[in-house]
């Protein structure tokens, strides 16, 4: 696997084209999902390793994609600490019991190595299927990210609850977000030790914090995390929404890869970056709701900026959402895998 696209280019080493893989490349926008789905809860999926390795794999079957990311959700560890989650149709991730004080927080549990066993086995059917043809991606979500569905009780649009808490009780915040980045670390070794080929990290909900907020809350958790992972020949990947502002931030926290927003221009943004980290991104994924000659014209123009650089991953600023049409995302892939075009 270190001879791959996507961990040669992780390593920011030459690669013959830039390697694609996508977030969210498994899931609702398939049909051939819904066709699981329909059978069993999302957490019954995740929790079921044959399920599991099996809506991994749809995307390596069906889109030729250069990296398969496991099936699970930031969310596992939350639960495995003791949040009572559940996902709802049309309404996401819930969590019956809220952490909103010191004693929630107290309550919460660190040693979850056990309860997350399934992932591990998860990871060792699915590098059977694979059988070393492509990388596989493990993850996990950053503390910020996952404190804020455990102190909010699920999504929210402006985070209300959680930022109060960094605000108003900023020890009870930060006792909370060390559980959690401990809990984290230990399973991101976990899922090195059954077998993932790289890491990423999420911290989807990163943009809506200030500055110095971004750095004392979550910057600061990643940094632990990454700084304890047994990362031989492992690269991390940095995925925060706001990106385009934190990066050279993230990039403190020395990850091997920094997967950018589409806010800013990624040859910029790398030039900004320390030699030696690659970036990942950072398309619009609403360009796959657009038309296949708008598609082919913003990735190759894409690829054109960032022709001749080391260490460039092609992917979305975010995930695919589920009702971009399968046939576009089939597309993208196809041409990236042309590029460059014949003269
Ligand atoms: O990328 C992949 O294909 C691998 C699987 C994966 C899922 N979730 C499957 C999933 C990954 C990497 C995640 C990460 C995740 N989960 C994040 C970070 C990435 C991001 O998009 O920012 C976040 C914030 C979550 C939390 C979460 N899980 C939410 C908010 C929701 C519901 C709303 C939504 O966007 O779908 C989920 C559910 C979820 N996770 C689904 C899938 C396929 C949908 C489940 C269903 O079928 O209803």
């Amino acid at each position: 696997m270190r001879d791959s696209l996507l961990i040669k280019a992780a390593f920011s080493e030459v690669t013959e084209r830039p390697p694609v893989w996508m977030m969210r490349q498994a899931g609702r926008f398939m049909k051939e999902y819904w066709d699981i789905k329909n059978k069993y809860s999302f957490l019954e999926m995740c929790k079921t390793p044959e399920l599991a390795a099996d809506v991994t794999m749809l995307p390596v079957d069906l889109l030729g994609i250069d990296g398969a990311i496991l099936f699970s959700d930031i969310l596992v560890t939350a639960e495995a600490m003791g949040g009572d989650l559940s996902f709802n149709q049309g309404v996401g991730p819930l969590f019956a019991n809220p952490v909103r004080t010191k004693a929630d927080i107290d309550n919460l549990q660190t040693d979850v190595s056990q309860k997350l066993q399934y992932v591990a086995d998860a990871i060792k059917v699915i590098q059977q299927r694979l059988n070393g043809r492509i990388p596989l991606i493990g993850f996990a979500g950053a503390p910020f990210t996952v404190m804020s569905y455990l102190v909010e009780g699920g999504s929210s649009k402006d985070f209300k609850l959680t930022k109060l808490m960094l605000h108003n009780e900023p020890e009870m915040a930060h006792q909370l977000l060390s559980k959690i980045a401990t809990v984290t670390a230990d399973y991101l070794n976990m899922q090195i030790a059954a077998g993932v080929n790289a890491v990423q990290i999420f911290d989807s909900w990163a943009q809506a914090l200030a500055w110095d907020d971004y750095k004392e809350f979550s910057h600061r958790y990643i940094v632990e995390i990454i700084s304890k992972l047994n990362r031989k020949d492992i690269p991390v990947i940095s995925f925060c929404k706001g990106s385009s502002v934190f990066a050279p931030l993230m990039a403190e926290a020395k990850p091997d890869v920094i997967s950018i927003d589409w806010n800013v221009d990624l040859l910029d943004i790398k030039k900004r970056l320390p030699a030696g980290i690659a970036v990942q991104g950072n398309l619009d994924p609403h360009i796959l709701y657009a038309d296949k000659k708008v598609i082919k014209e913003r990735i190759y123009r894409l690829f054109d900026r960032m022709k001749g650089e080391n260490g460039f991953i092609f992917n979305l600023g975010h995930g695919i959402m589920p009702d971009i049409p399968f046939d576009n995302v089939k597309y993208a892939i196809e041409i990236i895998k042309e590029y460059p075009p014949a003269p």
